[in-house]
This record gives C-alpha cells, sequence and structure tokens, in this order.
C-alpha cells in the first residue's frame, strides 16, 4: 500500500516497486486535495522498470508542491496519516520517480486490463484504530462487542417488522434458493463462523451445506457446478488460501458470495455479491469481534432465505428478538471479567487445556481453541463432546485445564453425559452455563453463568469469555496479545 501527502517537506520516501494490496494516495488533513492532477492511463512512462506497461501516473500539481507516498498492506497502517488510498491489484508494481510521480505499471498485461487506478477516501475514522484506554487492541476488540454487533446488524434487520434485508445480496436471492448446495469455504476463525452456522443454514434454507478449510478444498479439486452457491468468509479478505478457492469455484461458473469486514478487498472485488459485516477495522491478529459479526451476518442470510416459509415464521421470530437482545446480553458477559482474570491466574502454568461442547457450541469450542493457542502459546484443543470417548477421554486427570460448555439446548443432556465421564476421572471442569443452571453449576470447579439466548446465537455469548480468558492467559505468560508470535493478520501467501 502506498500514499502520498503535499506537505512542506521535501518527498520524504524513495521505496523499491511495490506489488502489495494497496496504494494510497492522500493529502494532509484538512489541506485542498485539488491540487493533485491525477493522469490515468495517458501517456506510457516507464519509471524504474523496462517494461513500458504503465497503466495509471499520479503527480503533484504545482511547482512548489511536494509528496509524501506511504506503502502498506492494510489502510488502517496508514489512516493516522491520510484518508485517501489507491487498491493496487494482483499483479500491479508500483514506482515513485523523480518529481514525486507514482506510476503504476502491469506485470502482465491482458485484453480486460482497465487503466483506471481510483483514488479511494477512506471512511474509517482514526478513533477506530486507536487503543483508547485499553492496554490491547484485542482487548478493545472484545470490548467493543455490544457495538460492533449492532453496526453489523444496523439497517439490515427491522426488528419491529421482522424484515431482514442484506443489499449486496438481494438481488440474488431467487438464485441461490434454486441452489443444488451451500459450499461456505475460509480460514481460521473465519472458518469456524461457518461451522458456528452450518446447523441453522440447513434448517432454514433446507439446502445441503458443506463447509470447508480453504486450504484442504484446494488440496482436492473439490467437484463444483454452475448451480453451486459458494460463501467465501474472510475478515480481511485478502486471505491466500481463501481467494485461491474463490478463483476455482469462479472459474467453474458458482455464484460467488463474499463475507467479509475489508471493503475494496481482493474477495469483495472478486466475488458476484456478498456481505460486508461492518465490525470495523480489527487490528489484533486474533480476531474477535470479526467472528461474532461474522456469525450475526450468517444468521441475517438464513433469516432472509426464510422469509417466504410460513412454517419457519416463529424460528424466524425468536431468533431476531434474541439478535436485538444480543448486545445488553453481551455486555452482561463482559461483566464477569475480574472473575475470567481470577480464573487466569490458576490455569496459566499450565502446559494445555481443552475445550469441550457439541451442537451449536462446537464451533464456540474450536474458536476457544484457536484463541487460546495463538496468543497464550499454549497447547489447546476443541473437542466435540460427543468425540471424547474416542480418544480424548485418555488426557483427562485432574492435573488437566477443562473448559466445559453447557448450555441448555438439544445438546445438554449428552452433554452432561460428556461431563460426568470427565469428572469420574477426576477432572476438573471448567463450566460455562445458561444463568442459573445448579445442575451444571455443581460438577464445576468454577463456573461462568452466561444470559440464555435461542440455541443458534448462544455461541455469540459463549465465544466471549474464551477470548478474555485467552487475553487473560497471554497477560500472565509476558505474550503479545495484539502481535503473537509467528503469525500474521492476512495471511496473503498460501
Ligand atoms: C490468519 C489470522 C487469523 C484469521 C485467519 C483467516 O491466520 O491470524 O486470525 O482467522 O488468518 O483470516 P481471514 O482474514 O481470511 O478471516
Amino acid at each position: 500500500m502506498f500514499a502520498t501527502r503535499t506537505t512542506p517537506h521535501h518527498v520524504t520516501c524513495h521505496p523499491p516497486p511495490c506489488m502489495g494490496l494497496l496504494c494510497v494516495a492522500c493529502s494532509a488533513a484538512g489541506e485542498d486535495t485539488s491540487d493533485h492532477r491525477i493522469s490515468m492511463g495517458g501517456e506510457l512512462k516507464a519509471v524504474g522498470l523496462p517494461r513500458t506497461n504503465s497503466t495509471a501516473e499520479f503527480a503533484p500539481l504545482g511547482d512548489d508542491k511536494e509528496v509524501e507516498y506511504f506503502f502498506a498492506s492494510d489502510a488502517s497502517a496508514i489512516v493516522e496519516h491520510t484518508d485517501r488510498v489507491i487498491y493496487l491489484l494482483d499483479d500491479d508494481v508500483a514506482t515513485v520517480g523523480a518529481e514525486g510521480i507514482l506510476t503504476i505499471h502491469r506485470l502482465k498485461r491482458s485484453v480486460d486490463d482497465t487503466h483506471n487506478r481510483e483514488i479511494t477516501t477512506l471512511k474509517m475514522e482514526i478513533q477506530e484504530i486507536m487503543k483508547g484506554s485499553y492496554t490491547s487492541f484485542m482487548q478493545k476488540e472484545i470490548f467493543e462487542q455490544p457495538e460492533s454487533v449492532v453496526n453489523t446488524m444496523r439497517g439490515r434487520i427491522n426488528f419491529d417488522s421482522e424484515v431482514v434485508v442484506l443489499g449486496g445480496i438481494k438481488d440474488y436471492l431467487g438464485e441461490i434458493r434454486r441452489c443444488r448446495r451451500l459450499l461456505l469455504i475460509a480460514c481460521g476463525t473465519s472458518y469456524h463462523s461457518a461451522i458456528a452456522t452450518r446447523q441453522l443454514l440447513e434448517e432454514l434454507t433446507e439446502l445441503p451445506v458443506m463447509i470447508d478449510l480453504a486450504s484442504d478444498f484446494i488440496d482436492r479439486s473439490t467437484p463444483i457446478f454452475r448451480d453451486d452457491v459458494c460463501f467465501f468468509i474472510s475478515q480481511s479478505g485478502e486471505t491466500a488460501d481463501t481467494l485461491m478457492a474463490l478463483r476455482y469455484c469462479k472459474s467453474r461458473n458458482a455464484l460467488i458470495v463474499g463475507v467479509t469486514n475489508t471493503v475494496g478487498s481482493s474477495i469483495c472485488r472478486e466475488s458476484h455479491c456478498g456481505v460486508h459485516i461492518n465490525a470495523g477495522p480489527e487490528i489484533g491478529v486474533a480476531s474477535t469481534k470479526a467472528y461474532t459479526s461474522q456469525v450475526i451476518s450468517l444468521v441475517m442470510f438464513a433469516l432472509m432465505m426464510a422469509e417466504d416459509r410460513i412454517s419457519s415464521q416463529p424460528r424466524r421470530s425468536e431468533i431476531i428478538q434474541g439478535l436485538k437482545n444480543l448486545p445488553d446480553q453481551i455486555k452482561e458477559v463482559l461483566a464477569l471479567d475480574d472473575e475470567i482474570k481470577d480464573i487466569s491466574k490458576h490455569v496459566y502454568e499450565k502446559k494445555s487445556m481443552l475445550v469441550l461442547g457439541r451442537g451449536y457450541n462446537y464451533a464456540t469450542c474450536m474458536e476457544g481453541a484457536l484463541k487460546i493457542k495463538e496468543i497464550t502459546y499454549m497447547h489447546s484443543e476443541g473437542i466435540l463432546a460427543g468425540e471424547l470417548k474416542h480418544g480424548p477421554l485418555a488426557l483427562v486427570d485432574k492435573g488437566m485445564p477443562i473448559i466445559m460448555l453447557c448450555m441448555r439446548d438439544n445438546t445438554y443432556t449428552k452433554t452432561m453425559n460428556a461431563v460426568q465421564q470427565v469428572t469420574a476421572r477426576e477432572g476438573q471442569p471448567i463450566i460455562i452455563c445458561n444463568k442459573g443452571d445448579k445442575e451444571s453449576a455443581k460438577f464445576g470447579s468454577r463456573v461462568l453463568e452466561i444470559p440464555k439466548t435461542v440455541d443458534c446465537l448462544q455461541g455469540l455469548l459463549a465465544v466471549i469469555p474464551l477470548q478474555l480468558l485467552s487475553y487473560h492467559v497471554a497477560l500472565l505468560r509476558g505474550c503479545n496479545v495484539d502481535c503473537p508470535r509467528n503469525l500474521a493478520k492476512s495471511v496473503t501467501v498460501e
């Protein structure tokens, strides 16, 4: 990424040719930007490259105007300097030459290449990417969830008429309803949002739903048909494996639906239609608020798909009312922070931690365990409680920290069965259960009670104690919660 700014200083950067996601042009805040002459697709001009494939050229106007450019892979990295960005496309090479002229070249030229590279004005606010009173971005993003979930639903759900409209998908609904199956493909946390919503999608769409990790999907050469609808879920919209899978499905003429948090990202641009989850910039490498917003986006899609089916109306209605209460319930869960911090003091020195649950909360276990391993470097496994006897039970003893999600849904009795198997092996589970659930609580060495909501939304509340626990354990272990070792926020390589 790359930016320019008119400043009283001399040209300050002479970066090497840039191949990146974004190219940014900016002017200092409050300055008149009309003095930037932007010439696109004019005279071909080779700047620092032997080839003459320039596609667009930007130069500051006037004799005494000087210019400053910033290169970055994400707009949030430069928003404090500028709100004017140019997004680079694949195979673009940007160079800054003498006189502050920015030239964008194409490495490979194809017939449908456009000469246009527009300057986009970011809507992002600087406050959105500042920590404020929080000690880390991750903590801020966890505590932002009462607002970020509202932003995801804003203008999309009418809680009185119970109408749900996703503007980026509504024109494709007919085609989606006629499809052969839905495929949800993603990596990491985004994949867990697919697991979290699969059951509801099956219920409300009555379509077969396949979920896949993007890296595995592209390894398999999966058969894809023109009447498949393929969802690509990605916070960044740039994850290489997800993008590869998208291109594979697109080349087979499937309908491509992007679910991203980053307007203008590659997945946004290459999808036929989609949903912006509107969670706001997420800076911490470990995804938190994007997860809850991804789940809500997919729930809204399921609700839209069932809007005409009379038999689904009571179910739709309970889910919509559940979504309405969610922000306040999230605040209640966040109020458990001190209790969770105290629990973290008892587990932070352990080597490993298991997270067990089933049904809608299998995804919660997977996501909780991912948070723990990402930022605490502790081994952690999310385990489907139904699989306990098929191996994981051998790990259980009194020293192994085990978190068990015991929610009052249709899997409750079976989950309690798993709890008893654990306690019979001297396991001392930390139980996350619904408020007032004495029956579950009596088995816990520690208990966290969270408000009850509709079964398919319960994971949105249950995941928050796990986000907070991983955060506190990471601090106690002296880890950098925002930038864990060896990990990146946008994984743009396969
Ligand atoms: C990286 C990040 C994870 C994220 C995953 C998928 O591994 O560290 O937090 O879940 O990529 O990213 P995406 O942007 O596609 O959601």
